[in-house]
């Protein structure tokens, strides 16, 4: 099979290296100030679960996302793009660390960038 026809789950790793990434990826999260209350409360394993299944279905990978849907998860709870834009600084460094190659980080970073507005309390800001 060439590389074209695999898929970018695939060709970053698969299950191994999506589950790493998710797992070092909250670690930054959860260690910056500005994003962490939001994750107060939130059981963390349970998370971790559903973002390793949204990952690897985004990435056309096998798995299904059982969870629920992402703007209905993040409404309310006061997230403005400046919290998007750590929140995807986090995982752009995440991805740097588990280094695939630059067209597959810029594919990752981009397939999971494609939500960034349905989490937002401010879609409006940035046509500011
Ligand atoms: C493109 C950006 C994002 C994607 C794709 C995403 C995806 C997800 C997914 C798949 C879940 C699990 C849903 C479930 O358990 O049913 C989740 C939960 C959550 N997300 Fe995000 N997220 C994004 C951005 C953010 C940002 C920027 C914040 C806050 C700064 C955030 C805060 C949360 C919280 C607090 C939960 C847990 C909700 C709960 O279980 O009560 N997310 N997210």
């Amino acid at each position: 099979m060439s590389s074209t026809q695999k898929s970018l789950y695939e060709r970053v790793g698969g299950e191994i290296a999506v589950a790493m990434l998710i797992d070092r990826f909250y670690d930054r999260v959860l260690n910056d100030a500005q994003l962490e209350p939001f994750f107060k409360n939130v059981p963390m394993d349970k998370l971790r679960e559903m973002q390793l299944e949204f990952f690897s279905a985004a990435l056309d990978g096998p798995a299904h996302y059982s969870g629920r849907p992402i703007e209905q998860v993040h409404k309310g709870r006061g997230i403005t793009s400046h919290h998007l834009s750590r929140f995807m600084g986090h995982l752009l460094a995440t991805i740097e660390f588990v280094h695939p190659n630059e067209r597959e980080k810029q594919e990752m970073y981009g397939r999971i960038g494609l939500y960034g507005d349905a989490v937002l309390d401010d879609p409006l800001e940035g046509s500011e």
